[in-house]
């Protein structure tokens, strides 16, 4: 496993394809500050052409938190002036929608709060397993910020728009049982299993074809896009590409001689 810290987000690489990317911002309850931010895009930037990671695991350090969301201690000088501001706003809403078209999965494993900004980073990846006892919900109406559309929009195809409607509305800690129930949360464990549970639904789809997943992604991805912005032409490439592929012949092999298959994304 590589590991480094930069800016208060541990990255560390295992030797089985997972890259684990943890918001460590302990005495805030992982709150995030914009160098975080970087740090995320910058890993991702780096994941993206670095065939050793097939899955991207994001949560936070502890179990207090996964993010309380955006760091508010630095509102006066993030939020000081429009320039300022506007700056935030597309470093915040560039790494999430970096986040959202990664084209390889992401996994968000969440204990303890869930708020704001954490609510949106885990509703920018693919999955999300939480902790029974995480609490999510986001506090905009509280603190009189405009949600931005495309966090709308991607919250609207996970939940629906009343149930967005709901959380928007009210502001409110919802428990991830009941986020489950609406479909923000796809899988409820205890929490001391949490960690392992997440580790291996990781490593399954680092073990899996990387090449059949891309495809995969790309398709729901273009499916959920604004109709004017759907690249059916690139998906059906992607599944070219799947058919052509020397793990699809290793698949095949697999099968017949009965043992594991070893896939190389290609
Ligand atoms: N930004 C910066 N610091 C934060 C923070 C945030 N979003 N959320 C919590 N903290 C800090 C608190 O200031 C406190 O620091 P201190 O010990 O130096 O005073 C520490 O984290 C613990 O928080 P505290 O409020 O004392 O703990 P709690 O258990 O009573 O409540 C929360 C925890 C998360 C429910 C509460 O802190 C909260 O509501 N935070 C704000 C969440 C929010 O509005 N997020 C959206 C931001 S856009």
């Amino acid at each position: 496993m590589t590991q480094t810290t930069e800016a208060r987000v541990n990255v560390a690489v295992d030797n089985i394809g997972v890259a684990w990317l943890t918001l460590d911002n302990l005495r805030k309850f992982n709150a995030i500050a914009p160098p975080m931010w970087r740090t995320i895009s910058d890993a991702l930037t780096r994941f993206e052409s670095d065939p050793g990671v097939r899955c991207v695991v994001l949560t936070g350090q502890g179990d207090k938190a996964f993010c309380v969301g955006a760091d508010i201690s630095q509102f006066e000088k993030i939020r000081s002036d429009m320039q300022a501001s506007a700056e935030y706003e597309r470093l915040t809403q560039s790494t999430l929608h970096q986040l959202q078209s990664f084209p390889k999965p992401t996994v968000a494993m969440i204990a303890g709060y869930c708020l704001g900004a954490g609510v949106a980073l885990a509703a920018a990846c693919d999955l999300r397993v939480a902790a029974v006892g995480a609490r999510l919900g986001i506090p905009a109406a509280k603190l009189g910020i405009g949600y931005p559309y495309a966090g709308v929009k991607r919250l609207t195809d996970l939940v629906g728009p009343a149930n967005v409607k709901r959380i928007l509305f009210t502001g409110e800690r919802f428990d991830a049982g009941e986020m489950l129930r609406v479909g923000l949360v796809d899988e409820l464990v205890p929490a001391h299993e949490l960690t392992a549970r997440v580790q291996g639904v990781a490593a399954g789809i680092a073990a899996n074809a990387p090449l059949t997943i891309l495809a995969a992604k790309y398709a729901v991805e273009t499916a959920c896009a604004e109709r004017g912005e759907r690249d059916i032409a690139g998906c059906n490439a992607r599944v070219k590409a799947c058919i052509e592929s020397e793990d699809h012949v290793e698949g095949r092999r697999a099968f017949m001689e009965k043992r594991v298959p070893i896939f190389r994304g290609r």
